[in-house]
């Protein structure tokens, strides 16, 4: 048996390497006959208003797949096709109707990447990208950009709800999971923004100032897992620069890091109008110019002809375009596309999935679940009624509904207050409008506005307090693409606090408990409130089934299982990065539109990355300063022990088994995360870092499973900048198994040579 397996993995490498020889030839071919010009038409893509509307001839491109983000060029002299490419990390983002065609084109909108993140569950998020996969095939979509994976190294960057934690291990292992169900029927996945796109404050004009040592163990680490665990067809290089240079113009970046170090052997593309000199960004590496203009075109054809750029550099990203079309879907021999996805099927998974990912923060007296005697809930909070699936910009989704807290809490059995739904729900459509009529700015309204809190007077509390078994606040907060958030937006408002300072009193002085629901794409203030309420459950922005999801969990019917793929700091000057973010410093001018017009302004023009490797919990765990949630946190409704630990080291391997107990009444779900404290002798390390975790499957009351988690001494290394390499610090290492980045159950030691 052994010897045929062994003979037909010959034969299929044989077969393998065949095909990919005819795919190099035919490559191969195409390109002997392209000229410079068909050339340089092929590296710049379509797309919004660069070439659609310039270039009548393309300017049908964008009825292919209405609303899909740009396509490649086809030449049709020499027969070559085009693809199409769609945003974005929570699922398909197109048009979800089309002039003139009867029907719809809804597309399911997952939870956010922070959702994700929080299940630490590389297998369902693996799920969820098959399904995002999935929805592309349908729609024609043969590029998925996404998933959306720099670092949270600020809670305020607009865009950290697309964006997975504050730490590169979790970043990489979830983006790895994603890239790869995504990829499952042969839809490419696009990684992005490669790299240190970590603000929207001129996010096209600014240069990142870091150092080697924290772009190799931060800012690059995420990328090289997931390239190396998921191999990526594509990748999105960022808008900045770093250390001077856009990164698109990086050859250091895009081709010796990313190609020669990481083997990556995809396609690069640029951020839509990513970078300024198209002959530096061939002689980088970065293939595909999207959705340029003919200005890019003529640059690079003017840049050969006038032997300032050699052709081979052009060559070879037409050849990595070329595989990339070719190797897509809608080119491959009888494919046909039925607009017409299992949208059911993904709501169920995205319910699922967003359950998993949301973090009971604080449950006092076992306030959740709720009793079995709650029917009637007092139902506070904007967000209960205008519920927030996702985050805005690219990163959106067009989909046909969102749950709301009120519809999912009704479908759960629960009765709320009908008047007090009408009340909100005319404040919420009153302000939203009053707030968009305000709206000077050209891209305000790309991030969704939220409506004012609605003040309630004692007499609306106290008619609640009559009605109701129990409370329930919503917070909501937006945030999108173009803008980062402000710090006003960080804390609550004077309404909201005194919604929940009057909510908690009057309810408690009834012997009712309250529950504050966060539905919030990035991290606000909690520690000045959250000794009020019973309870806290963050539910993130879990798209389009949230509703659904937040019931599950306060109905007891799922156990929560969640943990912060990120710290929940007290005040933002805790912050390491506080001093070197522009808090407040965005403004329409320089948040969108590109400057390019460099006037020197800190943290617009130039951001430096002073606090180094000490980003998120290696920050405060290294200073000890106090969190309000640490990373790695999250509450169950039931209680896990940890023993039997053995930690065995053979070779480069390092393996750590456990068991792990469900000691408590209900079902539940664990994350067992291990931290790595070194030496520190030689070189500077953070008190601990994220070096394996595991999610255990559903354990039932009483039982208990077996945790393995194996680590390479190769992950415990540093980067030296002098020797410009990675070095293992000989010496006793502490591996802490833990449940949460500061609940530490069990420390052993080894010692590496
Ligand atoms: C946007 C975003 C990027 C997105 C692209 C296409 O500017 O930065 O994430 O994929 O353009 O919409």
């Amino acid at each position: 048996m052994k010897k045929t397996l062994f003979i037909l993995a010959g034969v299929v490498c044989l077969l393998a390497t065949a095909c990919k020889s005819q795919l190099d030839k035919r490559i191969d071919a195409t390109l002997q006959q392209m000229t410079l010009e068909e050339k340089a038409r092929l590296i710049v893509g379509t797309g919004n208003e660069g070439r659609w509307v310039s270039e009548t001839s393309y300017g049908d491109m964008k009825n292919i797949v209405p609303g899909a983000a740009g396509t490649t060029c086809p030449i049709e002299r020499l027969d070559i096709p085009f693809i199409i490419l769609s945003d974005g990390p929570a699922g398909i983002n197109i048009d979800s109707t089309r002039d003139g065609v009867e029907g719809t084109f809804y597309c399911t909108h997952f939870p956010i990447g922070t959702v994700l993140s929080s299940t630490w569950n590389t297998q369902l998020v693996e799920a969820v990208g098959r399904c995002i996969g999935d929805e592309a095939m349908h729609y024609g979509v043969d590029v998925v950009l996404g998933p959306g994976m720099n670092i949270h190294r600020h809670p305020l960057n607009g865009r950290n709800f697309e964006y997975y934690s504050e730490d590169p291990l979790l970043t990489g292992k979830m983006a790895a999971a994603m890239i790869n169900g995504i990829q499952q029927n042969g839809v490419a996945a696009c990684p992005k923004h490669f790299a240190a796109n970590n603000q929207e404050t001129n996010r096209m004009g600014n240069d990142v100032q870091v150092s080697q040592r924290a772009l190799r163990e931060i800012y690059l680490k995420g990328f090289e897992i997931a390239v190396r665990e998921g191999h990526p067809k594509a990748l999105m290089t960022s808008y900045n620069k770093i250390n001077g240079i856009s990164v698109s113009e990086r050859h250091d970046l895009v081709t010796e890091f990313l190609r020669d170090e990481c083997g990556f052997d995809g396609t690069v593309m640029t951020d839509w109008y990513g970078g300024d000199h198209p002959e530096e960004q061939m002689r980088a590496g970065n293939d595909l110019i999207m959705p340029g203009q003919q200005w890019q075109m003529d640059s690079i054809v003017n840049a050969v002809n006038a032997g300032r750029l050699d052709v081979a550099y052009v060559d070879e990203c037409v050849r990595r375009i070329l595989r990339l079309i070719y190797t897509s879907p809608r080119n491959q021999e009888g494919h046909t596309y039925d607009n017409n996805p299992d949208l059911v099927a993904h709501a169920n998974v995205t319910r699922e999935s967003s359950t998993e990912g949301m973090v009971l923060l604080k449950n006092d007296a076992n306030a959740l679940p709720l009793s079995q005697n709650v029917k009637q809930v007092a139902l506070f909070g904007c967000a209960s009624y205008d519920f927030i699936a996702g985050g805005s910009g690219s990163g959106d989704v067009r989909r046909a509904y969102t749950v709301s807290m009120l519809e999912g809490l009704q479908n759960a059995g629960y009765e709320m207050d009908p008047l007090l739904a009408a009340r909100y729900n005319d404040f919420v459509k009153k302000s939203i409008a009053d707030n968009l009529s305000k709206v000077t700015a050209r891209f305000a309204d790309m991030v969704r506005i939220r409506p004012d809190e609605m003040p309630l007077t004692e007499a609306d509390i106290a008619e609640q307090v009559r009605r109701a078994d129990c409370a329930i606040i919503t917070i909501g907060r937006t945030c999108g693409e173009y803008y980062d958030r402000t710090s006003s937006d960080f804390q609550l408002s004077s309404v909201e606090r005194s919604m929940i300072e009057n909510v908690c009193r009057a309810f408690h002085a009834a012997g009712k408990k309250v529950t504050v629901v966060l539905n919030i794409g990035g991290v606000i203030e909690t520690a000045s409130w959250k000794h009020l309420p019973d309870a806290i459950l963050c539910a993130w922005q879990p798209g389009q089934e949230g509703g659904n999801s937040v019931a599950d969990i306060l109905s007891g019917k799922q156990t929560p299982s969640g943990k912060l793929p990120m710290t929940f700091p007290i005040a933002l000057s805790d912050i390491g990065a506080n001093a070197n973010f522009p808090v407040d410093q965005t403004s329409e001018n320089v948040s969108v539109a590109s400057r390019r017009v460099d006037r020197g302004e800190r943290n617009v023009d130039f951001t430096r990355y002073d606090e180094g490797i000490y980003v998120g919990y290696r920050w405060f765990d290294s200073r000890q300063v106090e969190v309000s949630y640490p990373f790695g946190y999250g509450l169950s409704y039931t209680t896990f022990d940890y023993n039997n630990i053995k930690v065995k080291q053979s070779g480069k391997k390092i393996k750590v088994q456990l068991d792990v107990t469900n000691t408590g009444t209900m079902e539940g779900m664990e994350v067992v995360q291990l931290y790595v404290t070194a030496p520190g002798a030689s070189m500077d390390k953070p008190a601990k870092e994220l070096k394996a975790f595991c999610k255990t499957p559903k354990l039932a009351a009483g039982k208990k499973t077996k945790v393995e988690m194996t680590i390479n001494t190769d992950d415990l290394r540093s980067y030296d900048e002098t020797a410009q390499q990675w070095v293992l610090e000989p010496g006793t290492y502490k591996l802490h198994i833990a449940n949460s980045s500061r609940d530490i159950r069990a420390t052993e030691t080894i010692n590496l040579k």
